[in-house]
């Protein structure tokens, strides 16, 4: 019998479409949620792969805080909610509401809203696009509807945040005629969240509300809370050149007590090792012949030793030969690569800093270069003797060294505070702060207010500047962040380099340290209840999510909540529920500046700043604009010493309502707060008979920690 050809490519392409759509066989999965606490729901689609972000950061939920927290219902309708295992992948699918707002998806820094955004979640340096490739590429997304929704997925995973339009759509864009209507748009209403995840399943995660501060406070809460650094991390850091020897260290610590600076931490670059790049995280003789004694001498003056390190070890380094079972298959900048994943590593490299590190004295890392460029970093087909595949381990290398770091200093039961280049999911607890070598001051505070929708901290520290101008504006908003830093490794910069601004940049310092008190409670509150210390405006309650009450209080014709539901807001943030921080940036002389509901106090002069409105202000060079909510309490240090025990205290307070504030405290720097040695310490301002405002504080319980020395009241708003 004879076929014809066509008859012959018919059956051909028969076969070969049969083939495919079995080997892509779709499962439509319905998803059975979980209630995991009070507003926490997880459900597996497919077939998750073991390894996750929560199983590698190990750290237990804060359940009891999560359940104290108001109760909250499911927030999204769960049929809306669409999941298919498809071709070996997971393809994920929520629902997006006309007005809705999504934030978060990594730490981005030029945008804060992510609706219309397309992004692909991969550990990097940020590279100057919001495109998912960035330190801190967490795939937790946060709605101004007051809920959060995490994929608990280690892979690259792509998501298109209210781009595709489907034909079976609830909400189609108008159909419209590109020759004629001018409404006509390239990029047409998309009523959805689209996510594909490499893997045939994946865990997923549903936080709810009722505010996106609770969403936040909830996924927080959920991978064990935030982290409580000790106090002198909090402080003024400096890091020194590169090359500094010992002598040349301590004399930069001279000029500090010579210009009348607060320094608390001292940073060392590579320069402390006897090789770095690759490393032998041993000390380099020659330039530190008695790193104990010098260590002792620096804190004896206060100051705490933080040491750079990156991942890749030198050849030369003396654990080398019993680590080299452990290592990858390739090398970065001739460095081999530990394998974090596996026990041995973590046993090898931990030993090694704890007994010629830790033991003699220092404070914490900087742990550098494990986000990469691709041109330095391991390629994804790096093998590791853990089998887990290079993808996982570049998504999660960061913040493996992070856990490491942590439980050595735990394991001393003292808390540790560092940097860090490359996060991920389930690390809020690790005392890790983000920086980068990308140094842009606008796009550090879009950064810094980016950091808080997703569990993660960031400083814009400061290096280097072209002008007077812009070294002290940099100052300022770095000392309004997790860490107040000035990293001189590559120039020598002091905090004193531009003399024309040197007691501006003087006093933003210490007012840093004054600052400490109320610092350290934001922090607790991170670590007790979840809430960021540095806050995006669109966490303050009220401003993304409005009612009809919220809109009518405000005034209609300049209705801050209005111009905020329209504009990004990427360049004013809240530190903690009291103050609210408007940056300047180099060449501004004036800003505008959101102030939400009530009224709300200029800082340094406590006069009535504006109320429910959008102000202009002309701050003049010598301060950064913050605000104070009415009836704001702030309590700050007098003396620069806080972190070494007693402190005297002064109590501000602004404004006209009566308030109440709660003070944290506890020892500042072991972990015994978490087996309840802490005091929370009830502050409360209130109206005697005649009108005057009086000020209380409650006593410390009987045995728990009370490092207030002298009290002071001082009301601001006359
Ligand atoms: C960079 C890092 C800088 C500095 C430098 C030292 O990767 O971002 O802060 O530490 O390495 O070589």
């Amino acid at each position: 019998m004879k076929y014809s050809p066509r008859f012959l490519f018919y059956i051909v392409f028969i076969t070969i479409a049969t083939f495919f759509s079995m080997d892509a066989k779709s499962q439509k999965a319905s998803l059975h949620w979980k209630k995991m606490a009070n507003g926490v729901w997880k459900a597996e689609v497919g077939k998750p792969e073991l390894i996750n972000f929560l199983t590698i950061s190990g750290v237990p939920p804060k359940t009891a805080a999560i359940n104290n927290m108001p109760l909250a219902t499911f927030p999204i309708t769960e049929n809306e909610i669409k999941v298919e295992v498809y071709d070996g992948k997971t393809y994920l699918r929520f629902p997006l509401d006309k007005n809705e707002k999504i934030f978060g998806l990594g730490l981005n820094f030029k945008t804060v809203e992510q609706r219309g955004r397309i992004l692909k979640l991969h550990e990097d340096h940020y590279g100057g696009i919001d495109n998912g490739r960035t330190h801190a590429p967490i795939p937790f997304y946060v709605s101004s509807k007051g809920y959060g929704v995490f994929i608990n997925s280690t892979r690259y995973i792509d998501i298109w945040v209210g781009t595709g339009v489907r034909v079976d759509s609830k909400n189609p864009p108008d159909v419209r005629d590109r020759n004629t209507d001018k409404k006509w748009s390239a990029s047409p209403y998309s009523d959805n969240i689209e996510v594909l995840v490499p893997t045939e399943g994946v865990e997923l995660f549903v936080f709810g509300g009722p505010t996106t501060l609770d969403a936040v406070s909830r996924f927080n809460l959920y991978q064990g809370g935030g982290c409580l650094p000790p106090k002198w991390g909090l402080g003024f850091w400096h890091r020194t050149p590169t090359l500094f020897n010992a002598e040349q260290l301590l004399n930069e610590v001279e000029g500090f007590t010579k210009h009348q600076f607060p320094l608390t931490v001292i940073g060392l670059e590579p320069g402390w090792q006897s090789k770095s790049y690759p490393c032998t995280y041993d000390w380099d003789s020659g330039r530190f012949p008695d790193p104990k004694g010098l260590i002792k001498t620096l804190k004896d003056k206060g100051i705490y030793t933080n040491l750079w390190i990156n991942p890749y070890i030198s050849p030369e380094a003396k654990f080398m030969n019993v680590l080299k079972p452990f290592i990858a298959s390739h090398t970065v900048w001739s460095g081999y690569i530990p394998d974090y994943s596996m026990k041995q590593t973590n046993d090898i490299i931990g030993n090694h800093l704890t007994k010629n590190l830790l033991d003699i004295g220092v404070s914490g890392f900087k742990m550098d270069e494990n986000d990469g460029f691709d041109f330095w970093l391991w390629p994804d087909v790096t093998k590791f003797p853990s089998k887990i595949p290079a993808e996982i381990m570049r998504q999660t290398y960061g913040m493996m060294m992070q856990k490491l770091n942590t439980n050595l200093y735990r394991a001393k039961n003292q808390r540790t505070y560092g940097l860090v280049r490359a996060t991920n999911a389930g690390a809020s607890s690790f005392p890790f702060v983000i920086y980068n070598d990308y140094y842009s001051h606008r796009d550090f505070i879009t950064a810094l207010i980016n950091s808080s929708f997703i569990g993660t901290l960031w400083t814009p520290e400061v290096r280097s500047s072209g002008s007077a101008e812009d070294w002290l504006r940099r100052m300022q908003t770095v000392c309004f962040s997790p860490i107040a830093m000035l990293n001189a490794w590559a120039d020598g910069t002091k905090p004193w380099t531009f003399p024309e601004v040197e007691k501006e940049v003087a006093d933003v310092a210490n007012l840093r340290m004054q600052l400490i008190p109320y610092l350290y409670t934001c922090f607790a509150e991170y670590a007790f209840y979840g809430r960021p210390p540095i806050r995006a405006m669109n966490l303050v309650d009220g401003f993304s999510v409005m009612s009809k009450e919220t809109i009518a209080k405000v005034d209609s014709e300049k209705n801050p909540y209005a111009i905020a539901s329209k504009k990004e807001i990427k360049d004013q943030y809240m530190m903690g529920d009291n103050l609210l921080i408007a940056p300047l940036f180099t060449g501004d002389t004036s800003r505008k500046v959101i102030l939400p509901i009530g009224k709300w106090y200029d800082f340094y002069t406590g006069e009535l700043a504006g109320e429910s409105e959008i102000i202009s202000v002309t701050p003049g060079l010598a301060h950064i604009p913050v605000f104070v909510r009415d009836g704001g309490i702030i309590p700050m240090a007098v003396t620069n010493t806080i972190a070494e025990g007693k402190f005297d205290l002064a109590i501000r307070y602004y404004g006209q309502k009566e308030a109440s504030y709660n003070l944290y405290d506890d020892d500042g720097k072991t972990f015994d707060y978490e087996k309840g040695d802490f005091s929370w310490r009830t502050i409360k301002v209130k109206r005697d008979q005649k009108g005057k405002f009086q000020g209380t504080i409650s006593e410390a319980d009987k045995g728990k920690p009370n490092n207030i020395g002298k009290l002071t009241w001082e009301f601001k708003t006359k």
